[in-house]
């Protein structure tokens, strides 16, 4: 297990992370008035270690998915915590995947203008994502993560043991955002073409999430608040792969991701940006996670990236895209450039 600090202004956070992290939870929890939030999934499947680990605490079960990723849930919550008459001092776990680490950590810094928060991730997503950095959210009026805070948790634990029982689907979620952060950071780069061919390999993915948790707080620690253009870089392959989610839908948000990158390293390539070289290793790299398809009317789904709320408006297209090993740049472009690139491209994967 590694412990990994998270040196941020507002609230400097610790990550336990390897086998063994949730023999933390003991101490981390000692003495505190406990509220547990879960999903259904995770309790059915975790029941016996929620009532081992935390036996005193009041638990609250929300329907699992990101359809449930609203207010009447987080209200559904917030009662909840009343209900249980949670102190100032009362701590908030987290245990599930990114939904209910994101409404766990808004409901924490809510209620009384904020509890502590323990984040326990369930699936790799949360892992090597979502429990790190304090970004709290639910989805309004068809928005996604439009009402939220920057709340970061006291502690993560983040243990493989939950690994086990996530399905195909929810490891390729998490491996798309591993794979971008190997386009950003050359150590996890490294260690992603070594391994490439046993990305969905357990021991493999226990190895290199801790890597992604560093990398993530490194980020993290300089611009928390995403006030640098730092933090946006995490945002790599996500404008073009949120477009596609949301017109498409039916695959996992990292699988949208890898194919958002997959199409952005073509588009970078042609602008001159990104050498053929490197391009085509991370496009291989990115094969081993996802297939492509093709896509009908790519040109359509291009005009919703329009609305992504991480542009700026306008009519220029942003995009975080690999340079080199461990390096990225923004490209900037006009929307009717990028739509045709796409047009382009897409309809040249079968
Ligand atoms: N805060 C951030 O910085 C940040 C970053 C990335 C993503 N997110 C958010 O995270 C969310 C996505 O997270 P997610 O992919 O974890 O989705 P999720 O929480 O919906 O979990 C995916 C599915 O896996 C189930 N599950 C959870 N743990 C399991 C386990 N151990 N075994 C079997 N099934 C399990 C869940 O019940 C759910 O059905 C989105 O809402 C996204 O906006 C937040
Ligand atoms: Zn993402």
């Amino acid at each position: 297990m590694q412990i990994i600090e998270v040196k941020t202004k507002s609230r400097p956070s610790t990550v336990y992370c390897g086998a063994g992290a949730a023999e933390k939870i003991g101490e981390v929890t000692r003495g505190k008035q406990l509220f547990v939030l879960t999903d259904t999934n995770v309790y059915r499947l975790y029941k016996e270690f929620i009532e081992e680990k935390f036996p005193a605490a009041a638990l609250c079960v929300v329907p699992a998915g990101e359809k449930h990723k609203n207010r009447h849930t987080l209200f559904f919550i917030l009662d909840k915590m009343l209900d249980a008459r949670l102190r100032r001092n009362a701590m908030l776990v987290a245990l599930g995947g990114g939904v209910v680490g994101d409404m766990g950590g808004l409901a924490a810094s809510l209620y009384m203008r904020g509890i502590s928060a323990v984040q326990v991730p369930t699936t790799l997503l949360a892992q090597v994502d979502s429990s790190v950095g304090g970004k709290t959210a639910i989805d309004h009026r068809g928005v996604k993560n439009v009402i939220g805070a920057f709340y970061q948790p006291q502690t993560v634990i983040c243990d493989p043991l939950f690994l086990r029982t996530l399905p195909k689907r929810e490891l390729r979620c998490g491996i798309g955002e591993i794979i971008k952060t190997g386009a950003l950071d050359k150590g996890v780069y490294e260690k992603l073409k070594a391994g490439e061919n046993r990305l969905f390999n357990l021991s493999f993915l226990e190895e290199i999430t801790a890597d992604c948790v560093r990398f993530k707080a490194g980020v993290v620690e300089k611009d928390e608040c995403e006030k640098s253009g730092l933090r946006k870089s995490l945002n790599m392959g996500h404008t073009t792969g949120h477009a596609l989610e949301l017109f498409y839908g039916r695959r996992s948000h990292g699988a949208y991701v890898l194919i958002g990158m997959y199409f952005e390293s073509l588009i970078a390539e042609r602008e001159g940006i990104l050498a053929h070289a490197y391009a085509e290793a991370l496009r291989a790299l990115i094969g081993k996670a996802v297939t492509l398809p093709h896509f009908e009317n790519i040109g359509e789904a291009a005009r919703v990236a329009l609305y992504d709320k991480k542009n700026e408006g306008g009519d220029e297209i942003s995009l975080i895209v690999p340079k080199d090993v461990g390096a990225y740049a923004e490209l900037r472009l006009p929307v009717g450039r990028y739509i045709a690139y796409l047009q382009e491209i897409g309809g040249g994967i079968a």
